[in-house]
């Protein structure tokens, strides 16, 4: 696995759409996000379906509860060969070590990357203080996050484009981010607000791009996925 690339985001609503849309795909192997909808609706085969197909894979499942429930649940995703999994940074540092160790556990060979969401992009400010009690800004409260988890080892944070630098300051240029929020001028910004291009996400030392309707609502989603690929990673 590259230590940069291009996630595409495959939220379909079945198993048949999504072996559907990486028909498409004939010479490359792009690297595939699963999300809750896709596992949960078609279970822990829809895994393996597409890992046999050659992809790497993102499972996008933001994993929180004690730490010995998501150790155990840990164990089971390795099992499924992921490549990339996450967790929630608000689970505190000993979760997040207690999930790194059961994907280290349950790995056949090379542990999967894991990484941890800091503040979810849908959460502002005023709620996250008003709500949550969390007196900072959010900006703070995600480059602490960040330390926090690589305090617990692990390999990086899902994060804005935007909020990359910061998390680079807090943590480090070998501290993995992984950024969704991409977006072309000339596109549709569905329900996006803070966005970047795939350039401008390289020129911000991003390791991961997540790209999910620009390439899959595309006309031609392949030749969609090679602009993408072609900008952000020259
Ligand atoms: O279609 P689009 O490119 O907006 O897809 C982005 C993907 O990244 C979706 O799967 C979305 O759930 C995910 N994501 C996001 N913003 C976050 C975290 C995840 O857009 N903060």
């Amino acid at each position: 696995m590259t230590k940069r690339d291009v996630i595409v985001a495959c939220d379909f609503k079945n198993k048949e759409d999504t072996m559907a849309f990486l028909d498409n795909f004939k010479e490359e192997k792009p690297f595939v996000k699963i999300g809750m909808e896709l596992f949960y609706g078609e279970g822990p085969d829809i895994v393996k379906a597409i890992k046999d197909r050659g992809h790497n894979i993102f499972l996008d499942l933001k994993l929180h509860d004690i730490p010995n429930t998501v150790n155990k649940a840990m164990r089971n995703l390795a099992r499924l060969g992921v490549d990339m999994t996450n967790v929630h940074a608000a689970g505190t540092i000993d979760m997040m070590r207690a999930a790194l160790e059961g994907l280290a556990e349950g790995a056949d060979s090379e542990r999967a990357l894991l990484i941890a969401v800091t503040q979810l992009t849908s959460t502002s400010q005023e709620r996250m203080q008003r709500e949550l009690l969390i007196n900072a800004s959010i900006e703070d409260t995600v480059a602490h996050y960040a330390r926090n988890t690589k305090e617990a080892g692990l390999d990086g944070v899902v994060c804005s484009p935007l909020e990359a630098a910061i998390v680079k300051n807090a943590c480090g240029k070998d501290f993995i981010t992984v950024t969704p929020g991409i977006r072309y001028p000339d596109g549709n910004m569905g329900d996006q607000s803070r966005v970047t291009t795939p350039a401008k996400a390289r020129e911000a030392g991003t390791e991961f791009i997540v790209v999910g309707r620009p390439i899959t609502q595309a006309p031609d989603p392949v030749a969609a996925y090679r602009r993408v690929v072609k900008d952000f990673l020259g």
